[in-house]
């Protein structure tokens, strides 16, 4: 129904579309601490629907059109008449005939492509049991703006083959680097995936061998929403592919390491790690709200 333009995983942008949109997310940054930000989408209203828990994505998302002009709109999908079943496809007609752009985070990622399908407007993947695009376009901007380009580099997943590994997956094979995803028999990414990576992405088994000269580690919780009763035996299972100092050492010397937050401190990263003075951590969280400025500046403007 819909020719607008959608963002539900990292493989709906080009190559050169998400390089530009990294470097403007930098120029908004830069922009937002001087005062001079544009009101680039003035009048412009999103609609946010989240049917699990956020911190990061629905403040960066309010405050970051709020910062261009716009405003946003959060609904819960226990508060909707999606909550009581109301159809996905009928209630992607009503709200997009309202609004200008639609943020979803959810369970089923079908959900959101079936939403997409329906839309009359943008509509980007605030995280799905299979994707959270927007993370790694924080991530890709906190390594851009810290080491440069990441073409060619080494990159490391440690611990489960999740929905923030992939959206890793995907930005290797658009981004040119190699991506080695360390995890236990179980816990792989999906297989389908990985054959469309081809060289770009790997696993292996042995945390050691994957950290070894990686300009980047990453991790993420052990056990995403909706997996909450699965968290002991998963602990059991990951505690290898902890990230900490001594995989940290295998890395390059100037290796970087990143994770999405919420975090475990002791389990899937050290509280060490985390709380270094020269962790990106905190930066990879702002740049949230940076690059997905930029994403609905490009998703809205073009
Ligand atoms: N990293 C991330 O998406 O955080 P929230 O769950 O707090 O939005
Ligand atoms: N993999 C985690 C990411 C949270 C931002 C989850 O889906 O819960």
């Amino acid at each position: 129904m819909s020719a607008h333009r959608h963002f539900l995983t990292l493989m709906d942008l080009s190559s050169d579309e998400i390089r530009a949109l990294i470097a403007r997310a930098i120029e908004l940054k830069a922009q937002h601490r001087a005062g001079t930000a544009p009101r680039s989408l003035e009048g412009k209203v999103l609609a946010m629907i989240f049917t699990k828990a956020s911190t990061r994505t629905r403040v960066s998302f309010e405050a970051g059109i709020a910062q261009l002009g716009g405003s946003a709109l959060f609904l819960s999908g226990q508060d909707t008449q999606l909550g009581r079943g109301e159809p996905i496809e009928d209630s992607a007609r009503v709200i997009s005939s309202m609004v200008d752009i639609v943020m979803i985070r959810t369970f089923a990622h079908a959900d959101v492509e079936d939403f997409a399908a329906h839309s009359s407007v943008p509509v980007i993947n605030g995280l799905t049991d299979d994707y959270h695009p927007c993370q790694i376009l924080a991530d890709l901007q906190t390594y851009f703006e810290t080491r440069g380009d990441i073409s060619g580099r080494k990159v490391c997943w440690l611990g489960d083959g999740n929905n923030v590994c992939h959206s890793w997956m995907n930005a290797a094979r658009q981004l040119d680097f190699e991506l080695v995803v360390a995890c236990p028999e179980g816990y792989d990414p999906d297989p389908t995936l990985l054959e469309a990576c081809g060289q770009h992405a790997s696993i292996e088994r042995d945390p050691s061998a994957a950290a070894e000269g990686a300009h980047l580690l990453v991790t993420d919780v052990w056990a995403s929403m909706g997996q909450e009763s699965e968290q002991a035996a998963r602990a059991a299972v990951l505690a290898p592919y902890q990230l900490n100092r001594a995989l940290l050492d295998r890395a390059s010397s100037d290796a970087l390491y990143m994770h999405c937050l919420p975090a475990h401190r002791g389990e899937e990263i050290t509280a060490e790690l985390i709380d270094a003075p020269d962790s990106v951590i905190w930066q990879e969280a702002e740049n949230r709200l940076h690059a997905q400025k930029a994403l609905m500046e490009l998703l809205l403007t073009a």
